[in-house]
């Protein structure tokens, strides 16, 4: 569709081929998994990242593993299924499409009660496909959304990224800066590098650059500098999980961002699908935030770049409290202030 290259996550045959992201921008090269395992280990260590591109990942992987089931009876592939649900729940604690698309899967069993194993796998096949078809159509309807929002050559700043990699493809936060350049090449991104892994510079630069969309890196630290010469008119971020009140969990240091963008009167947008709103946690507090290796603070490439045993934190997400939030793009629409309402009536429509 949009790209020159494969889906980042697609079926070929019965195998889940995942781009490698951690290799990005150097190589590409697909990771053929045959086993449901493979598929966790690759959401583990960030093969697949983004919680969307988790979410459908976490799906396809239920999907394999129901065929690699071995039972004489429904029961015993539902005690097997349950078990399998939970190893794949895990793999990642902060996005909520994971959770959201193992209970999709989880609820195809509940609710054949009356079928055998042969349909129950393939149920869950379709449904994984759904989800994977679902992403995109809701990233496309964003994109339309959100482009209404970007002023005319606006220059866009984005954090992390959010982008077809991070999604089944087309991107949340990169499908408004896709769809907005479609109706006005005039606009121009700047991309924040995104330490400590990177995904701005690796992933955001790369996927835009592939897309012929002007993009400019910079240092995560010169965000405020930029804002105060004039020179950002609008940010677009993604989203790991929103809360019932609007509060969001992105990439550390999304929080930072939005704070100046309020100071300097920039509208600062989230994008992303339902999927990613968990109405359950009332606000942003309650959403568990990912502690990672402190590894990735203090080497680069392998490489120590602070003094050895240095203590370092490194947490993968922070909340950005709704109040810094002008508007959450989805693909049912802009929602807008009270968040709280606007959210209950999206998942009513
Ligand atoms: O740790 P990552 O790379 O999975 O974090 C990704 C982000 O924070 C993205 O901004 C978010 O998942 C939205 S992707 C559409």
């Amino acid at each position: 569709m949009t790209q020159q290259w494969l889906p980042p996550i697609h079926w070929d045959g019965d195998t889940v081929a995942i781009l490698d992201q951690r290799l990005l921008p150097r190589k590409e090269v697909f990771l053929r998994c045959t086993k449901p395992q493979q598929v966790v280990n690759a959401i583990r260590n960030m093969a697949i990242r983004g919680a969307p591109a988790v979410g459908v990942a976490g799906a396809m992987a239920l999907a394999l593993g129901a065929q690699n089931i071995q039972a004489a009876d429904p029961q015993t592939f539902k005690r097997k299924f349950v078990r399998l649900c939970q190893q794949v729940k895990d793999a990642r604690p902060t996005g909520n499409n994971l959770g959201w698309a193992v209970e999709k899967i989880y609820s195809v069993v509940v609710e054949n009660p009356g079928s055998g194993v042969l349909e129950l796998q393939e149920l869950i096949r379709q449904k994984a496909d759904e989800i994977l078809s679902e992403d995109v159509a809701a990233n496309l309807a964003i994109g339309e959304h959100g482009k209404e929002l970007m002023p005319r050559g606006a220059r866009i700043l984005t954090y992390c990224n959010a982008g077809a990699l991070a999604t089944a493809d087309y991107g949340t936060a990169l499908g408004v800066i896709r769809a907005a350049h479609a109706s006005d090449p005039s606009i121009e991104v700047y991309t924040c590098e995104t330490r400590p892994f990177l995904q701005g510079s690796r992933l955001t630069a790369f996927e835009l650059m592939k897309a012929r969309i002007p993009v400019t890196l910079i240092t995560d630290n010169s965000v405020g500098t930029l804002m105060q010469q004039g020179k950002i008119s609008v940010v677009v971020v993604g989203a790991d999980r929103i809360a019932a009140n609007g509060d969001t969990a992105n990439k550390i240091g999304t929080y930072m961002v939005a704070v100046l963008a309020k100071t300097h009167h920039i509208p600062f947008y989230v994008a992303a699908p339902r999927s990613t709103i968990d109405p359950t946690l009332g606000e942003g507090r309650e959403i568990p935030i990912e502690q990672r290796d402190p590894k990735e603070v203090t080497h680069f490439n392998g490489k120590a770049v602070a003094p050895l045993k240095v203590p370092a934190l490194n947490p993968a997400f922070d909340v950005t409290p709704h109040k810094y939030i002008e508007g959450i793009i989805t693909e049912v629409g802009v929602l807008h202030k009270p968040f709280g309402k606007a959210i209950r009536k999206a998942f009513e429509m």
